[in-house]
């Protein structure tokens, strides 16, 4: 008897989407290594800010989430100083050695790296005093999963931090690339069921993802996160290289695809042009607050 529930062809149960979406991150790590300090420049504000509102002291233990480079939780690793201890993690291997080569390269001894999906963490209740992670809740199928799994690692009184992408129009620096990409495929992009780097763009609702795990004194905030590029082709490379979700869907396609989607591309970036280089604003959400 066949079930309304059962896959149909072509259609993804939730855990093949998990380790698709786990897949997608392995295949674009090289690029997250080659641009991990564009990445901590780009994301700097975000960085204060996390740090700011969770204020890691001397002696306290740190998790980073989907750490990729590790670039928040190294920032992290000054504040809890030698006494303390950060654990860089993500989901993907190939991201935590990237992240571990940083950490060998700094000789931070009291920071280590693990691999952990944050949708189910290995990690004991009650074990970390802040809990971090940028720009990257929005990529798992199940968000309220991973919330409740923050608050379970944080010991009463711990606080988090937590970024995602504002919404499409007003980040248009990575909202065109999924526009224009969808428009030569003639197919939504993220493809259905795949979560997409906007799907927490909404700050109500975002909010409530914290409220709902019973972590209190929750609060959003905006953060401004422009980008400016020197040329087109700067911003494209970098941009379609780092996207998980894009990166293995133009790999592959054929050349002659690549390049009318550049030329698309081109046009649609034209209001944001001055002179050669690229001028985009980008708003980011930052969710903090802490476990009673
Ligand atoms: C856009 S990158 C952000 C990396 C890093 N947080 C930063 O701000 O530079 C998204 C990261 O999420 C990781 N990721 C995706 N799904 C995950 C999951 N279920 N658990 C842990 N990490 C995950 C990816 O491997 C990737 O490193």
């Amino acid at each position: 008897v066949s079930s309304e529930l059962e896959p149909k062809e072509n259609m993804k149960t939730v855990d093949e989407t998990r380790d698709h979406i786990h897949r997608m991150w392995s295949a674009v790590a090289p690029a997250w290594a080659d641009h991990a300090a564009y990445v901590d420049d780009r994301s700097h504000a975000e960085a204060i800010q996390m740090l700011r509102l969770t204020d890691p002291r001397p002696g306290e233990r740190v998790l980073e989430l989907a750490c990729g480079a590790g670039g928040v939780g190294l920032a992290a690793a000054e504040l809890v100083g030698p006494d303390g201890e950060v654990v860089l993690s993500d989901v993907a291997v190939e991201m935590t050695a990237i992240a571990s080569a940083r950490v060998a390269t700094r000789g931070l001894d009291q920071v280590t790296t693990r691999v952990l999906d944050m949708e189910q963490l290995a990690e004991p209740e009650c074990s970390y005093d802040v809990v971090l992670c940028r720009d990257s809740l929005m990529f798992v199928p199940d968000p309220g999963r991973a919330v409740r799994e923050i608050y379970r690692v944080l010991r009463p009184g711990g606080r988090f931090a937590v970024t995602v992408w504002g919404s499409r129009a007003r980040n248009p620096w990575l909202g065109v690339v999924f526009d224009v990409v969808a428009a030569q495929m003639d197919a939504p992009m993220p493809p259905p069921g795949v979560p997409g780097p906007f799907s927490l763009g909404d700050a109500v609702k975002l909010a409530g993802l914290f409220r709902d795990a019973a972590l209190n004194d929750v609060c959003v905030t905006e953060i401004s996160v422009p980008l400016r590029d020197d040329s087109f082709d700067d911003w494209w490379q970098r941009t379609t290289a780092l996207a998980g979700p894009l990166s293995m869907i133009l790999a592959s396609q054929t050349e002659a695809f690549n390049a009318a989607l550049r030329t698309r591309a081109r046009e649609a970036v034209r209001p944001y042009q001055t002179g050669r280089a690229l001028e985009f604003p980008g708003v980011a959400l930052l969710a903090s607050g802490r476990r009673v």
